[in-house]
């Protein structure tokens, strides 16, 4: 199908919105806030598929950090699926990122577009598995905790320490826009999002725990845990989370330095 892929403005999120939320089966405000906030992280980072008849049939964007950049929001009208437009915009995607200088671009592929990928060249590195928190951690080291609208500069230290790349600017845009900041003392930090929580970086299970323990009385039920960590993965099993999605993170170009030990929560399947 002839389709050209171009640079998505401000005027296009609500079409966008739209393709995003028949692909993906969410709400309209759901589908309208990930592009609002995904434009304020990487405001040149969208791009839209557009047809023959000028209409958007297609999104994706990416968040470049540096020299790894992150990949989301890959979503095509049901009806205009398998013609090759997903195709498409991924390679105009990863065309522009390779002028940026971005050594590595990794992504959390859905099972729909783990094929796509792969023939991309990506390759698996572990699974991500969304779990609805049923329960909260029951944890006794919460002296520390501290809910603050300040971001002290350790919070951006940490995380890019564990996340293996500086993503302070996909953290103010979710601060700017109401998130709530969790702190232990340095020992780790969380930030809360209407029902979603993540990151969690902490340096043990003890701090993750009194942070999720907090992130949940504010409201928190869902977080993305990092099957590599077996930390994490052990919290999930033994306080019997409930696993509701499950993405594969892939990867195309050198390994990154992240401690996945440190993470357990990742931000969010579009941006790491
Ligand atoms: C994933 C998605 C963007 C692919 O878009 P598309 O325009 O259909 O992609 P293409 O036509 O270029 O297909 C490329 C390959 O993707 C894979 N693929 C696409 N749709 C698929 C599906 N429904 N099931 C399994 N694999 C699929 C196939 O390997 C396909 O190659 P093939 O048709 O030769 O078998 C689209 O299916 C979609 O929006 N899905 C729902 C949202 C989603 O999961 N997005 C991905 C998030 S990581």
């Amino acid at each position: 199908m002839g389709v050209r892929v171009r640079h998505a403005v401000r005027e296009d999120i609500d079409v966008m919105a739209e393709v995003f939320a028949k692909a993906f089966r969410v709400g309209m405000s759901e589908a309208r806030e990930v592009f609002e906030v995904s434009m304020d992280v990487q405001p040149d980072g969208c791009f839209v598929a557009v047809t023959d008849t000028n209409s958007i049939a297609g999104t994706g964007c990416f968040f470049i950090y540096g020299p790894l950049a992150w990949i989301g929001n890959v979503a095509v009208l049901p009806q205009l699926q398998r013609r090759g437009i997903g195709t498409s915009l991924m390679k105009e995607l990863l065309r522009e990122m390779g002028c940026r200088g971005v050594r590595t671009v990794r992504l959390d592929a859905s099972r729909y577009g783990h094929g796509l990928y792969l023939k991309l060249g990506f390759i698996d590195e572990y699974r991500t598995v969304t779990y609805r928190i049923t329960a909260p951690p029951t944890s006794g080291s919460g002296d520390a905790l501290q809910v603050t609208g300040e971001v002290p500069e350790w919070v951006f230290r940490i995380d890019a320490e564990a996340f293996g790349a500086d993503r302070s600017m996909a953290l103010k845009a979710l601060l700017r826009r109401g998130a709530a900041l969790i702190t232990l003392g340095r020992r780790g930090y969380a930030i809360v999002r209407g029902e979603d929580v993540g990151p969690v970086v902490a340096e043990g299970r003890d701090a993750a725990e009194a942070l999720i323990a907090k992130a949940y009385e504010l409201g928190a039920r869902k977080l993305i845990v990092i099957e590599r960590n077996p930390e994490a993965v052990g919290m999930a099993k033994e306080l019997r989370w409930v696993p509701e999605d499950v993405c594969v993170r892939m990867r195309l170009g050198p390994p990154c330095r992240e401690k996945v030990n440190l993470i357990y929560a990742a931000l969010s399947y579009a941006k790491g």
